[in-house]
């Protein structure tokens, strides 16, 4: 057989788990909550949330991913040969493949955000003119489906370069230059006349809004941020060598995705704010609010344009990679297909569902499935059903399936790490009880 893949160092692996982690969701989900919630007592919250709840299920995916060093139906196998769990093995190869068909519309949204960015149109339009636009753009038959696609092919093809000469080569380039961007970005949005209401709005504590609702909240985000229970972590953990450490990387990860979103709130509220608009979230907020901001501040706003819907792209595009991994391990290690065939195939089927998704705002808005649109529906049923139900699963398994004293080896490194041995008895209990508590109940305020 081939040797499998490594990532070449705990830098890359890192990168590239954080390029999966740092997405949509931080840049137009976190920093509205944030304002809505509480500000810095949600941040809290959130850190809270994500100590209990999704480190220990990145920490559960991580010691399934590195013990079996296999895909995640391959896993499931050599974990638990013979057994039920194989579903869930499959059932975390499905999930990213369902995800990639909507993730990757919003992708080529920001692409064509982006060209849009880089030919100047939000500088030579009126303010009022870019109004509704966006509703326009994703309206229309066949644009939004050929940047669709476009944007899946790139994707396709970085991963069909392998995960060190694709994922990491790309992951290791892109990030740092994404913090640099964020920065500027927060940088220039601070210093906007009438910025200082956006900075209050994320950061000044408001502990009366700390409602068992914005907890839900925190535990929610946290989750989804952390791209949990879609296999990602698994995956990205089974080309983790056996000298890493999983704790450091966990972290790193989520420390790296928090400071992202903190950042991208002090990127966008700031400018919010000081053009006296109301904040949202959502495509809304990226793709109609800002283009109007971007529109008002003349000149440099071209510049800011161009940097932003770079940054959204990017962030969209190692997210998107990061799913895409998942199928092709699964098909090159199970279906012994070669990488490049599966990522052919990944592009066409999720390319097809994806078009359904990106038809739904337009020939196929009628279509309705659960009282929802083709796009919202497979948006809310991937996280309110299928991602919730993967990382129960996972944390379940690797708290009560595997033995104790595997989980102790693969978390410590054989014992050899002492922080990690001294943190296990503290995260096993978490892996065990609280984690799959917190998961449920996210789940089923979800459902309700
Ligand atoms: N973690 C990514 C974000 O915050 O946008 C989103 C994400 C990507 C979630 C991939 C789930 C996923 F499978």
């Amino acid at each position: 057989m081939k040797e499998r893949e490594n990532f070449g160092s705990r830098t890359a692996v890192i990168m590239a788990m954080a390029g999966s982690a740092i997405g949509l969701g931080n840049i137009w989900r976190f920093p509205y909550l944030v304002g809505q919630d509480g500000g810095a007592a949600f941040i809290l919250v959130y850190i809270a949330a994500t100590l209990v709840l999704s480190l220990p299920i990145f920490f559960a995916e991580s010691i399934i991913g590195r013990r079996s060093h296999a895909n995640c139906r391959g896993a499931m196998e050599r974990l638990a040969p013979g057994t039920k769990w194989r579903w869930l093995g499959l059932l975390a190869v499905f999930t990213p493949m369902f995800i990639v068909s909507y993730y990757g519309v919003v992708g080529g949204w920001s692409l064509e955000y982006f060209i849009q960015a880089c030919s100047l149109k939000f500088v030579h339009t009126a303010p009022e003119d870019l109004t509704g636009t966006f509703g326009e753009f994703i309206a229309r038959p066949w644009a939004p489906v050929a940047f669709h696609l476009l944007f899946l092919l790139v994707t396709v093809v970085i991963v069909a370069f392998g995960v060190r000469s694709g994922i990491e080569r790309v992951s290791k380039a892109g990030l740092p230059v994404l913090f640099v961007l964020i920065v500027v970005l927060a940088i220039y949005s601070v210093s906007l006349p009438g910025a200082q209401k956006g900075v209050e709005y994320l950061l000044k504590p408001d502990w009366s809004k700390l409602t068992p609702t914005t907890c839900i909240d925190a535990l929610g985000q946290s989750f989804f941020s952390l791209s949990l229970g879609v296999g990602i972590i698994i995956t990205y953990s089974s080309y983790v060598s056996k000298e890493e450490n999983l704790l450091v990387s966990g972290v790193g990860t989520a420390v790296s995705d928090l400071v992202f979103a903190l950042l991208a709130g002090l990127a966008i509220m700031p400018a919010v704010f000081a053009a006296g608009i109301e904040p949202g979230s959502g495509p809304g907020l990226i793709f109609d609010t800002l283009p109007f901001i971007f529109a008002k501040m003349g000149g440099i706003g071209a510049a800011v344009a161009i940097l932003f819907f770079f940054t959204v792209l990017f962030a969209a595009l190692t997210s998107c990679m990061s799913l895409v991994e998942v199928g092709v391990a699964y098909l090159t290690e199970e279906r012994h297909m070669s990488r490049g065939w599966s990522c052919a195939l990944i592009f066409v089927l999720t390319g097809a569902a994806g078009t359904l998704c990106s038809l739904s705002f337009g020939p196929l808005s009628q279509v309705h499935l659960s009282g929802q649109g083709i796009f919202d529906f497979a948006d809310s049923f991937a996280s309110n059903v299928l991602m919730t139900l993967g990382g129960l699963l996972c944390v379940v398994f690797a708290g009560w399936q595997m033995k104790r004293s595997d989980v102790f080896d693969e978390f410590t490194n054989g014992g050899t790490k002492t922080l990690n041995v001294k943190c296990f008895r503290a995260a096993y209990f978490l892996i065990r009880y609280v984690a799959p508590l917190g998961v449920a109940v996210l789940m089923l305020t979800n459902l309700l």
